[in-house]
């Protein structure tokens, strides 16, 4: 388990960090998100050891990032934002550079790079040289070279940022099948869309702070306190929008490109069943009326707006 107490991080009087709390469990996949600045990669090094907190904690299973660094270095990999990768060397030569420095023992050492090559897709490149990979590949190694220890925790620090969809889309599923692993996953970005489908919990981090956090199916669904709803109409949506607009309580109604409604309700199933009998006791000739399903995009404009809590 990871927990992450109040960490604070100062630059010369500048609060970078200004006391995010959140605790994972093994096989959670966390999208740690906000804009450029707005603290990911401090957060990320400070729970990797490599940068010392103002105040606040981190632990791993127990164990304290300040008092006993080498232990959670041992379960951790970390793949930073920009990372480096070394000329003329073949790929198995730098995976096992990597598992000599991480101690596997060297009659192990062959079957460990084996298996994460296996595991990131990259076994037909064994004998490449890694500057021959594709940037994608090459992603996948820098990841593959994080799991020789078989850390426990995983933080990858902007991993999508400058891949292609189809690289993207198979750095979601080796993600994914690293939370199955049962290890405990961050993966950071400024880019939303980035992240959808990655994970099950969500962080969103404004100017240090976290300003949500929770499980993703919680932030993408309607709550118990806000509906977000689709509607329909046969009649004219812009008419509709405007009956809309002028009701209590609620919050962004818009077009959506297909002619449709979006809107976020404030209130609960009651005010919801109130909102439908309205529209129809306006005469207006609502189609369908439902749930709409909010993506991360959504979910971080309401939160950084404040729109919905
Ligand atoms: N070494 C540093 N010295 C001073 N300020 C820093 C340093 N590193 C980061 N910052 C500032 O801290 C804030 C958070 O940075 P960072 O954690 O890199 O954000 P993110 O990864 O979310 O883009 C930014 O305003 C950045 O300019
Ligand atoms: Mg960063």
């Amino acid at each position: 388990m990871l927990v992450v107490d109040n960490l604070k991080k100062d630059y010369n009087g500048f609060q970078a960090v200004q006391g995010i709390s959140f605790e994972l469990e093994p096989g959670d996949v966390f999208a740690f998100i906000g804009s450029n600045g707005a603290g990911k990669t401090t957060t990320i090094r400070m729970i990797a050891t490599l940068l010392e907190p103002s105040s606040g904690t981190a632990s791993l299973f127990g164990v304290d990032v300040t008092k006993d660094p080498m232990a959670i270095r041992r379960m951790l990999g970390y793949m930073p934002d920009f990372f480096g990768l070394y000329d003329d060397v073949k790929v198995w030569e730098y995976l096992d550079f990597f598992a000599t420095i991480y101690e596997v023992p060297p009659r192990e050492r062959r079957k460990v790079i084996d298996n994460v090559l296996e595991l990131t897709d990259l076994s037909s490149k064994r004998d490449a040289f890694v500057q021959s990979l594709s940037r994608g590949m090459q992603q996948r190694l820098c990841l593959a070279r994080c799991l020789v220890h078989d850390p426990k925790l995983l933080l990858l620090d902007e991993p999508a940022s400058g891949l292609d969809p189809r690289a993207r889309s198979e750095l979601k599923e080796l993600i994914l099948e690293l939370g199955r692993m049962g290890k405990i996953v961050i993966v950071s970005s400024h880019i939303l869309p980035e992240l959808e489908g990655f994970c099950n919990k969500v962080g969103i981090v404004e100017r240090g702070q976290l300003l949500s956090f929770g499980p993703t199916s919680d932030l993408t669904r309607s709550s118990g306190t806000t509906k977000h709803l689709v509607i329909s109409t046969l009649g004219s949506p812009e008419g509709t929008l405007a009956w809309l607009t002028s009701q209590p309580n609620l919050t962004e109604a818009r077009l959506n490109k297909d002619g449709n409604i979006e809107c976020s309700l404030e209130g609960d199933d009651a005010a919801q069943a109130q909102l439908l009998k309205s529209l129809v006791e306006a005469n207006l000739p609502i189609r369908t009326f439902a749930d709409r399903r909010i993506d991360l995009e959504d979910v971080f404009f309401q939160v950084t707006t404040g729109a919905v809590n």
